[in-house]
């Protein structure tokens, strides 16, 4: 499986670089591209047009502002795409899912298995706790650009699949008390986090709180690999973890 990585000189970009120096789940690397050059040791391109023919899927951990063009190559092209950057606007995911309707798409803000198992735990625990307030928090490196987490707006997302008018509280400040209905969501910024989400469901009586740590960015690197692997061979279509597992 030939795999081009777009945003290849990036932290997690490297990640995946690497694994296919190991060849997990029978990926070579075909090309690497990144706007900001040569920085992972790995050769790279600036643009996607500059790389040779014959790429059997494209995995992107760069920068949201580069899915038009990303997504119009993969068009182009018929390479199948995993989309891991996060921090997309309106306008791009109305791209990704005009772009599913041609190429396979994967797309998921967290590309692990203990955080789609850490979703399908808090649909859970909203059905059996329709009255509870809920609440998430997030911690990542002082680096990260995007506030909250796409994992905390995925886990979000997930629990209003169960409580449909469910609204998102950004960072909860001034006067007043919290609506039954809201979902508070806390984002922290500080050292060298890789990703830690916890989720606290509470009554008045309890409080359940879930939580899922990310050690190392591999984590991130293999599941986009085995996304990778997944997509091949598939129709067009917008896949996420949930295609990839069963729970
Ligand atoms: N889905 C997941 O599981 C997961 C996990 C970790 C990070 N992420 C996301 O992946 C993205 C990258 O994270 P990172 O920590 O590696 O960031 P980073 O800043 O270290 O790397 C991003 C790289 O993309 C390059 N880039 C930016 N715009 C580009 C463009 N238009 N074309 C080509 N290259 C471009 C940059 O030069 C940089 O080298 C972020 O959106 C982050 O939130 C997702």
């Amino acid at each position: 499986m030939k795999i081009i990585i777009h945003g290849i000189a990036g932290r997690m970009g490297a990640e995946v670089a690497r694994l296919t120096e190991e060849g997990f789940r029978g990926a070579e690397l075909h090309a690497g591209v990144d706007l900001g050059g040569n920085a992972s040791g790995f050769p790279c391109f600036q643009s996607l047009d500059q790389v040779p023919p014959g790429a059997d899927c494209i995995v992107d951990f760069s920068n949201h502002s580069a899915t038009k063009t990303l997504l119009a190559y993969a068009c182009k092209t018929k390479t199948p795409v995993v989309l891991a950057t996060t921090g997309h606007s309106e306008k791009e995911l109305a791209l990704i899912r005009e772009a599913a309707r041609e190429i396979p798409v994967f797309f998921s803000a967290n590309m692990s298995l203990g955080v789609a198992l850490l979703a399908e735990m808090a649909k859970k625990a909203a059905a059996i706790y329709p009255d509870a307030n809920i609440e998430i928090v997030e911690i990542h490196h002082n680096r990260k650009l995007d506030a909250p987490s796409g994992t905390a707006l995925l886990l979000a997302n997930a629990i209003k699949e169960i409580r449909r008018s469910a609204s998102f509280v950004l960072g909860r400040s001034g006067h007043g008390k919290r609506t039954e209905e809201e979902i508070g969501i806390h984002a922290i910024r500080m050292g060298n986090i890789v990703g830690t989400h916890e989720i606290l469901i509470s009554t008045d009586a309890e409080t359940i709180t879930l939580k899922h740590e990310a050690h190392s960015r591999a984590l991130f690197a293999e599941g986009a690999l085995a996304a990778a692997a997944f997509l091949c061979g598939k129709p067009a279509g917008l896949y996420q973890m949930r295609d990839m597992i069963s729970f």
